[in-house]
């Protein structure tokens, strides 16, 4: 056993980020609801959205995840600064380009970007309809609250539009590199298999890039 304090800060990043990406998977499956005829997606969303509130096994689910994006940006952070202090002077040659990818050298730009777009996100809706800040949120013909309709007058403005489209790139980008490098650090390291992992991050960043940026347009032009 290791205990090396790098090698526990990127398995804590590692772990954290993997259940933060089998959460957007759930999460872009029920938001693909918003893509339904309004006479079914309305209900739909509305008894969705009391299940996540009302469930206590969800409830616990969401304060893991709470847990998980904060303990993520932590030690994605304590990361960051470290490398920063160990490598202090950058080389004029140092050919960076031909040996790591871009996002691998932006991660934390990417994830700065992701969290600018998660503390919006959550004034937006959460905080609304789980905290009762801001306007009161109406209730639909079932008696649940109508976060359909909060979706859909977010997304009647252009502005909020662009900004949750343009945000799914960075997001895309983030996934890709991440999920990879989450998979190696906790030892995925066969040749096949690593060619594997690589195939599913692109394949799972464009699902989950196209998926969350298409959405608000689809709900714009309903
Ligand atoms: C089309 C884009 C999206 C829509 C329409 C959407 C919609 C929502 C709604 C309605 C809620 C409140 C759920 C409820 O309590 O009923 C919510 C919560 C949340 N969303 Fe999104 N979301 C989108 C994209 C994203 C993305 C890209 C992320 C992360 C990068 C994200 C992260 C979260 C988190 C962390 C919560 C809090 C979950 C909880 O408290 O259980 N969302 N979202």
């Amino acid at each position: 056993m290791t205990t090396n304090p790098l090698f526990f800060r990127k398995t804590a990043i590692a772990l954290t980020g993997l259940f933060l990406c089998l959460f957007l998977i759930v999460h872009l499956s029920a938001n693909c609801i918003l893509l339904l005829p309004k006479e079914l997606a309305i209900p739909a969303y509305n008894s969705y959205s009391t299940l996540l509130r009302e469930s206590p096994l969800i409830k616990i689910v969401a304060y893991l995840l709470y847990a998980a994006i904060l303990l993520h940006v932590f030690y994605a952070l304590l990361v960051t600064l470290r490398n920063r202090k160990a490598k202090p002077v950058r080389y004029a040659v140092n050919h960076a380009g031909e040996n790591s990818s871009w996002a691998s050298r932006n991660m934390g730009v990417l994830g700065t970007l992701i969290l600018i777009f998660i503390v919006i996100h959550l004034a937006n809706f959460w905080a609304r309809i789980k905290l009762g800040l801001g306007e009161a949120v109406p209730s639909d013909p079932n008696g649940n609250l109508d976060v359909y309709s909060v979706t859909y007058e977010l997304f009647q403005n252009a502005w909020f539009v662009a900004f949750y489209a343009l945000m799914a790139i960075p997001l895309a980008w983030h996934l890709h590199h991440g999920l990879k490098s989450g998979f190696k650090t906790l030892g995925f390291y066969h040749q096949g298999g690593l060619r594997i992992i690589a195939r599913i991050s692109l394949i799972y960043a464009w699902i989950m890039g196209l998926g969350f940026g298409i959405i608000p347009i689809v709900v714009f032009f309903k």
